[in-house]
């Protein structure tokens, strides 16, 4: 016999809204974005999510299920007690503006105020030289599929809405990529401390327990920021170095 799931789902706009309750018949291996289809298909076809690949790729169907940022096209309904209803409602630590679907532009305003990879010059021989060592450091972050689940869950712009003053776990990893790549020549660590507020990170791991690319953004991106972040400003003998101008090898980026 058919399994029916019920799913409250947040219906509304930037004026308001409300749940409303929709009874789906599940079947092996569905996911919660096709429970969404269903109801699309058969109640609600206005209902609004924001989906592309299906497949934990393009990280767009990012929402929340009973209260936890998810990706809805990886979540098996399977994973929820049967009888009980389902809630999906859209990211909170962003504006809605239809029913599951919210703006997330705040993030790619971020991305541009941050100071692109510039390599240094090649080798004589017309190559770049690196370690393996510093490649494996970063490839972990590059996996990123900017679903921004982190950016939701991480208390500083979910229940603060620091936007302002800090730019939130996605960004510190794409600032670490770019701070640990052996061939940038580019010193961002005051934008790091100033403008991106590392500081405001008090290492909970939330951004990293929900992330689906498994990246241990506090461990190995956030925390080593910090470090540099604190050798440089809080070191005695280095903040000597900086007022003497020899403390850094790498270059401020100009002003825009
Ligand atoms: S570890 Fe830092 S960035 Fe990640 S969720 Fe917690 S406060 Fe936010
Ligand atoms: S770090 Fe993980 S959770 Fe954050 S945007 Fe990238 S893939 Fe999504
Ligand atoms: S639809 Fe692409 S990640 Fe879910």
């Amino acid at each position: 016999m058919a399994t029916k799931a019920t799913l409250r789902v947040y219906r509304g706009d930037k004026d308001g809204g409300d749940f409303k309750e929709y009874s789906v018949e599940t079947y092996p291996g569905m996911v919660v974005l096709d429970a969404i289809h269903e109801i699309q298909a058969n109640d609600a076809p206005d209902m609004a999510v924001r989906w592309n690949c299906k497949a934990g790729r393009c990280g767009s169907c990012s929402a929340e299920v009973n209260g936890k940022p998810k990706l809805l096209c990886m979540t098996r309904m399977t994973q929820y007690a049967e009888g009980e209803p389902i809630t999906v409602t859209p990211m909170r630590a962003f504006p809605i503006i239809k029913d599951l679907v919210t703006d997330v532009s705040w993030n790619y305003e971020v991305a541009k105020k941050i100071p692109p990879f510039k390599p240094r010059p090649k080798e004589a021989d017309g190559t770049w030289r690196m370690q393996q060592y510093d490649i494996d450091r970063i490839q972990e972050f590059r996996k990123c599929i900017e679903c921004y689940l982190c950016q939701d869950v991480c208390h500083v712009i979910r229940d603060h809405d620091k936007k302002t003053s800090f730019a939130g776990p996605r960004f510190m990893i794409h600032l670490a990529t770019l701070e640990m790549h052996p061939l940038d020549t580019v010193d961002r660590r005051d934008m790091i401390k100033e403008e991106f507020g590392v500081g405001y990170c008090n290492i909970t791991k939330c951004c990293t327990e929900v992330c689906p690319e498994h990246i241990t953004i506090t461990d190995n991106a956030i925390i080593p920021l910090k470090e540099r972040v604190a050798d440089d400003h809080y070191d005695p003998v280095r903040w000597l170095l900086r007022k003497v101008g020899g403390g850094r090898k790498k270059e401020k980026p100009s002003p825009k």
